[in-house]
């Protein structure tokens, strides 16, 4: 595959997502060509499976369930989205991906790790992360900053023990995967971040095709 697949993930309001919009315009500058997506979602059916997983019901969802359906999403968007885009040889950003799975449903859910990774690396197949920025916050402050901007999904509702035991786990993959996963500061202004980012992308070797 000629394209490069990168990943963005973090606690709850850590500021990927307007990091990655600024790298997505950034990379387009430099006349590449960019997909940006997230999970789950990304294709109409994953951004149903989306909406199901989002949204508060008097029904609790079974951890099993939720692990399935974040799985179903991820099966879709890979194979409809992100393969195609990687194949055609496209830079393709991606706001989430597996290790919010292990980090959601493994640590936070406290599901079996094999299981999780067993599964994520099912629905991924070929599309595993080139590379992984991981944005660090401590969980509380992120998750003010969430409520401040209006976000209350069922995430939302968890405790804070629940998005701390997130936060660890992302720090502990990052830890573990150091070639993989760069830690990102989440808790500097967004420029300063975004100056980090650029330097970053423009050491990876995709930059020099
Ligand atoms: P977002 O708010 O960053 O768009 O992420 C959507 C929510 O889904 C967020 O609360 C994290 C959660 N999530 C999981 O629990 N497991 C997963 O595998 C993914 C991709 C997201």
């Amino acid at each position: 595959m000629n394209g490069v697949f990168i990943t963005f993930e973090g606690v709850e309001g850590s500021g990927k997502t307007t990091q990655l919009r600024l790298v997505a315009d950034f990379l387009k500058g430099l006349g590449r060509d960019v997909v940006v997506t997230r999970e789950p979602g990304g294709t109409p059916l994953a951004e149903r499976i989306r909406r199901l997983l989002m949204e508060n019901s008097d029904e609790t969802m079974s951890p099993l369930a939720e692990l399935f359906l974040y799985e179903a999403a991820r099966a879709q968007h890979v194979n409809t989205l992100i393969l195609p885009a990687l194949q055609r040889g496209a830079v393709v950003l991606c706001d989430r991906f597996a290790d919010s799975t292990t980090a959601y449903q493994g640590a936070g859910r406290r599901l079996d790790p094999a299981v999780v990774t067993r599964l994520n690396r099912l629905a991924a197949g070929e599309a595993w992360p080139f590379h992984t920025y991981v944005f660090d916050l401590c969980a509380a402050e992120g998750l003010r900053r969430a409520r401040d901007r209006g976000s209350d999904d069922r995430m939302m509702q968890e405790s804070l023990a629940f998005h701390d035991r997130i936060r660890e786990e992302f720090l502990s993959l990052a830890r573990e995967e150091q070639d993989r996963i760069t830690m990102i500061d989440a808790a500097r202004p967004v420029e300063r971040i975004q100056e980090e980012l650029r330097r970053h992308i423009c050491g990876l070797p995709f930059m020099a095709r």
